[in-house]
């Protein structure tokens, strides 16, 4: 049985004292949440902030990149190290507004990918196509060369501590969501690949969350997909109630 993970990726979002704010509603909504993982990724400005606000509750701390150097001359970046110190115990790589604006490659992602691992930080690894791949039809060769190019060089027991996010990139911000059976084929797919390089165990033990456009009215029927196992929030994670009305999924549904 997989744990389902709901992850929340603020963006360039939030001042400290945002964070704050949000963390004090948001505390008292989940304290009986125990159906899922929550992770919140905010600006690398608010880590401390929200690792210090989360602190009592089952939140964890994401970052929403790194660099895969320890330290150096690298102006603007920041390591692993320095994110595990602000309080983070995960990092979202690969997202496809990394690789889109900021030059991001299946090669920079695969070393920061290694990196992470070896801080003991959770990767959520991010792979997606965009909407001209798709209408090309080239959505089964971006994924593969996606998650080929990142996790290539992994042992199966770094593999099994990484999360995958499903994220076309024609769904991220529009409004536009993927349908559950577009998605799930989607992770089907993922599935298959991972089974490919890392075992039947690896594979079928592997989480793969989806994002673009989770909304509190798509979450259960997204979340009712067998291959579905979580959801990465951007826009919707912004506000308390609203991302804690996608993570409460379940009661809804029943
Ligand atoms: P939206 O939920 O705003 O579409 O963003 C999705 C995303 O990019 C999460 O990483």
């Amino acid at each position: 049985m997989r744990r389902p993970v709901i992850a929340g990726n603020w963006k360039m979002h939030k001042t400290r004292a945002e964070t704050r704010e949000f963390f004090d509603a948001f505390k008292p909504l989940i304290s009986n949440i125990n159906h899922c993982e929550i992770i919140v990724a905010p600006p690398f400005t608010s880590l401390s902030v929200a690792a210090d606000s989360a602190r009592g509750s089952s939140v964890r701390i994401a970052a929403q990149d790194m660099h895969w150097e320890r330290e150096g001359a690298f102006t603007g970046a920041i390591s692993a190290a320095m994110i595990v110190d602000a309080g983070c115990r995960a990092v979202i790589l690969g997202h496809s507004e990394r690789r889109r604006y900021f030059g991001e490659t299946d090669a920079t992602v695969n070393r920061k990918l290694k990196a992470a691992l070896a801080a003991k930080l959770q990767p959520i690894v991010c792979v997606g196509e965009t909407l001209d791949e798709r209408e090309a039809g080239r959505t089964e060769r971006v994924l593969e060369s996606q998650f080929i190019g990142a996790s290539d060089t992994l042992t199966p027991e770094e593999f099994s501590r990484i999360l995958l996010a499903y994220e076309p990139v024609w769904a991220i911000g529009t409004g536009r969501t993927a349908t559950p059976e577009t998605a799930s084929e989607s992770h089907a797919y993922l599935r298959r690949l991972a089974e490919q390089s890392f075992g039947e165990e690896s594979a079928s033990g592997l989480r793969i969350l989806y994002g673009g456009s989770v909304r509190p009215d798509n979450i259960a029927s997204l979340m009712a997909q067998r291959e579905i196992d979580g959801a990465l929030v951007g826009g919707a994670s912004l506000d308390p109630q609203t991302f804690f009305s996608i993570l409460n999924f379940k009661q809804r549904s029943s």
